[in-house]
């Protein structure tokens, strides 16, 4: 008897999850025009004609690439497609066999495993060849964030408007590029929104995306990262927020990524101007275009709405303000979003500095339930919430950090695990799962960082046990 674990989610935990986003390098790109030390006389001899016409060249070149990277990807849906039929073909073939197992002879028996063993093989294939598509991808952003940064270089020098021209071809091909990537992103990870599956299993590599937008490595207290619960047309929308102490003084918002690391805000958010709405700690979360961050006086959850531009605040009872995270002060209460909702983490006097978490009813910005943890927040690196389960981390060493808890609010039950994760830089205060994208944002001594989560996959759920 051969037991044989088959399941639909197969396909989708075996597509992993690739990197998308890179290392940005920056590095000066200088143009043959700016060599010349008289421009500022003859500004239209010098106007880089030539490379102008190289920028429209190459985005005419990209523009095939992509072109041919769509049609790879709609290839991919087609043959993933395939395999669930066929797939769904045999485990609907096995539930035969097995309800009248003498009815069947070895011979066919060993001809289904053959069957699972050739889709086997095309899994595999599918997915060594989705891996390419996604490199391909991944160099075809490079191409276009190094045209743009000689583009903002020329506008800088030269007439904007003989510019602007080739910028809109760019800013085209960057939509399609997300286009792409959205698609690219729905083969390999269907699942997002779901938790339909089981508790974290591992962690990717730091992804390193950029210095904040201040460039300065001094800004190590801050954070960043996508709206949690996006209002429509603000899906590709980044947040950034940073400052060189805990104080929370304001919040940039970028229309995408490209903006993002681009620095070119669509909005910056005054906390600090005609009237005080500043807050403290950098563990604030931006859902439905608000702000959720820890209100400085009083002491108290803050929300800062960025459509109306208007804040208030409500006292959550017995919260102290004497209980913060290891690795900075003023984190007394960190917020947090997942599928299910709007949280905030705290401690009280109490609790001794246990971890309490309280769920926040978003209409009426209030607590509703609180859960006690039995850990002790100035021990924990940082928390997070995944499908209602809280996580917390700790400091392993200076590149490494674990998840060591988990809490479970839909059975209040606690576990204690280890699953470590590479740091880039040793400190960072701010961590937090967004249910948009599946992924981990970090503010890493003021790096943009971010990690791919995988889970254990249920058992019990779409899986069918065979034996055969
Ligand atoms: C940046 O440019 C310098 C000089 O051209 C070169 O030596 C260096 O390798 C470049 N760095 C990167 C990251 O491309
Ligand atoms: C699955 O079974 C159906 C009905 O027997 C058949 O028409 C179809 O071609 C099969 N699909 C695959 C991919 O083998
Ligand atoms: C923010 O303000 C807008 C406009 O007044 C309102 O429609 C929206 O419901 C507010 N959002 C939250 C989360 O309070
Ligand atoms: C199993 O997967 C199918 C197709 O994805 C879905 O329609 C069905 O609801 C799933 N069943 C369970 C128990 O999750």
């Amino acid at each position: 008897m051969i037991t044989i674990l088959f399941c639909l989610l197969f396909l989708r935990a075996t597509l992993a999850y690739w990197p998308l986003d890179f290392l940005a390098e920056k590095n000066e790109t200088v143009s043959p025009g700016q060599t010349c030390t008289c421009e500022a006389f003859l500004p239209d001899t010098i106007f880089p004609m030539g490379e102008l016409e190289l920028l429209e060249k190459s985005s005419v070149q990209i523009s095939h690439k992509l072109e041919l990277e769509i049609s790879k990807i709609e290839m991919f849906e087609i043959k993933l497609t395939i395999y669930m039929e066929k797939i769904m073909n045999l485990t609907v073939l096995i539930g035969i066999m097995e309800n009248d197992p003498d009815s069947y002879t070895e011979v066919q028996i060993q001809e289904v495993k053959i069957q699972i063993k050739q889709i086997e093989a095309l899994i595999v294939e599918l997915q060594a060849s989705i891996e390419i598509s996604s490199t391909v991808l991944v160099s075809i952003r490079k191409e276009i964030i190094a045209m743009i940064v000689i583009l903002t270089e020329l506008e800088t020098t030269y007439d904007k408007n003989l510019v602007l021209l080739t910028r809109r071809e760019y800013i085209k091909l960057q939509q399609k590029l997300e286009e792409c990537e959205r698609r690219h992103n729905e083969i390999f990870n269907p699942n997002i929104g779901s938790c339909d599956h089981g508790f974290i299993s591992r962690l990717s590599k730091p992804m390193i995306s950029h210095l904040n937008a201040h460039l300065n490595a001094g800004h190590r207290y801050g954070g960043w990262g996508k709206d949690s619960n996006p209002l429509p047309g603000y899906e590709n929308m980044y947040w950034y927020s940073g400052s060189s102490n805990t104080l929370v003084s304001q919040i940039n918002v970028y229309a995408d990524y490209y903006r993002l690391i681009m620095r070119q805000p669509m909005k910056t958010h005054d906390l600090y101007s005609s009237r005080d709405w500043r807050g403290l700690g950098n563990n604030y979360i931006v859902r439905g275009n608000t702000l959720y961050y820890q209100f400085r006086e009083p002491f108290s959850m803050g929300k800062y709405n960025m459509t109306s531009q208007t804040a208030g605040y409500r006292v959550v009872p017995s919260a102290s303000s004497r209980f913060s995270y290891f690795y900075s002060g003023s984190q007394n209460l960190d917020f947090a979003a997942d599928e299910n909702g709007l949280w905030v983490t705290y401690a009280t006097e109490e609790s001794k500095g246990k971890l309490m978490l309280g769920k926040i009813d978003e209409a009426a910005f209030a607590l509703k339930e609180v859960y006690e943890m039995n850990i002790y927040k100035p021990s924990v690196g940082n928390t997070f919430m995944v499908c209602g389960v809280l996580y917390a981390t700790r400091s392993i060493d200076i590149k490494t950090e674990e998840i060591f808890y988990i809490y479970n609010t839909h059975t209040k039950q606690e576990s204690y695990v280890s699953i470590p994760f590479e740091k880039f830089q040793e400190m960072y205060v701010y961590l937090d799962y967004n249910p948009t994208d599946q992924k981990l944002y970090m503010y890493n001594d003021g790096y943009y960082v971010s990690y791919h989560v995988w889970f254990h996959q249920n058992k019990n759920k779409n899986k069918t046990e065979l034996q055969i």
